[in-house]
């Protein structure tokens, strides 16, 4: 599908020192084949963020894409969806033997993998605030997927990419990872460690020509984020949940949606991005970049 890229540019002022342009009217929403010739696996790549990222990735011209999902049924369907470069095998990332099975299904089908994208993940339970309360068994369940998951995939993606010599590995973390009381404490232990792995393995790995990166999403609406609300909401409706989600953000006049975290993969991705390695981008909106100091209102000082 080619759609529409358009930039005009026009500029501000005469003088010298006013020689600066405004752009306007821009929209990057076009096929550019940024990834011609790429061959992707995306782990949670059925639904939410990994699905939108893989519909992005193919329309950047990647080569193929393979959805690896615990989800069959849903898994099978966002492959027919997305088209004949889209291919679904089925995975549960806690178990190590069929992540090394989705890299070497990519490899022998391919010849190849020059991209992982790691996205399966999940909330856990909403648990208690309190860690005294916290139960362990909903925090080796979460860490299973979102730390374990995302290891095995680091570790089988290195496994073909080093004696390549090149691919990008691109994790899931979360603001949730960037600071605390953003997400109950396994989901936000778990996304600390997401973005502690990424660094741990990227300086090995820049020597061996792979780069590792991760994305920190805001809150988006999701399956999974309106699942998680809807339990602590109950039953108000997705619509309503939506309307929570949205107005959650700092940034004025715009949300986070699930473009953002796609389009920030496909960078992540692409030969754009050649010399970042280990790093973490934020995709928040400024939400974690500043916090105000709680002072007293001064008439009540
Ligand atoms: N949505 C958000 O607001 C948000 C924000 C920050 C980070 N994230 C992270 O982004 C990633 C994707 O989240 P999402 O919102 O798209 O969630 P989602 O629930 O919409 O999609 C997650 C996918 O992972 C799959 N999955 C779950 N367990 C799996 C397993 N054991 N093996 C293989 N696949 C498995 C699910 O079947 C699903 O298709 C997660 O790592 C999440 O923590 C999401």
């Amino acid at each position: 599908m080619l759609r529409l890229l358009s930039r005009k540019v026009i500029t501000i002022g005469r003088s010298k020192d006013a020689l600066w342009q405004k752009p306007v009217n821009f929209s990057s929403a076009a096929r550019n084949g940024r990834l011609q010739g790429k061959v992707a696996l995306v782990t949670g790549g059925a639904n939410g963020l990994g699905k939108a990222t893989a519909r992005e990735f193919i329309q950047e011209d990647a080569a193929a894409v393979i959805l690896a999902d615990i989800d069959s049924q849903l898994g099978r369907e966002a492959a027919r969806e997305l088209g004949p470069q889209a291919d679904f095998i089925e995975c549960d990332v806690t178990d190590e033997h069929q992540v090394a099975a989705a890299v070497d299904f990519a490899v022998s089908r391919h010849g190849r993998l020059s991209i992982l994208h790691n996205s399966a993940g999940i909330s856990g339970p909403p648990s208690s605030p309190d860690v005294a309360g916290l139960n362990l068994a909903d925090f080796d369940a979460v860490m299973g997927v979102n730390v374990r998951g995302t290891l095995a995939g680091i570790k089988h993606a290195a496994r073909v990419m080093a004696p390549a010599g090149s691919g990008s590995i691109i994790c899931l973390a979360s603001i949730s990872g960037l600071m605390g009381g953003l997400g109950t404490h396994p989901y936000a232990i778990s996304k600390f460690a997401v973005a502690g792995a990424v660094r741990s393995v990227a300086g090995e790995l820049c020597r061996r020509g792979v780069r590792v990166n991760c994305i920190s999403p805001f809150v988006i609406a999701t399956p999974l984020v309106v699942e998680q609300f809807g339990k602590i909401y109950g039953d108000v409706g997705r619509e309503r949940i939506m309307e929570i989600v949205e107005g959650l953000g700092e940034l004025k006049g715009t949300k986070c949606e699930e473009a953002d975290v796609a389009k920030a993969a496909v960078y992540l991705a692409s030969d754009e991005s050649k010399y970042v390695t280990g790093h973490n981008l934020v995709v928040d909106g400024g939400f974690t970049s500043y916090k105000f100091l709680n002072m007293p209102i001064p008439d009540r000082v």
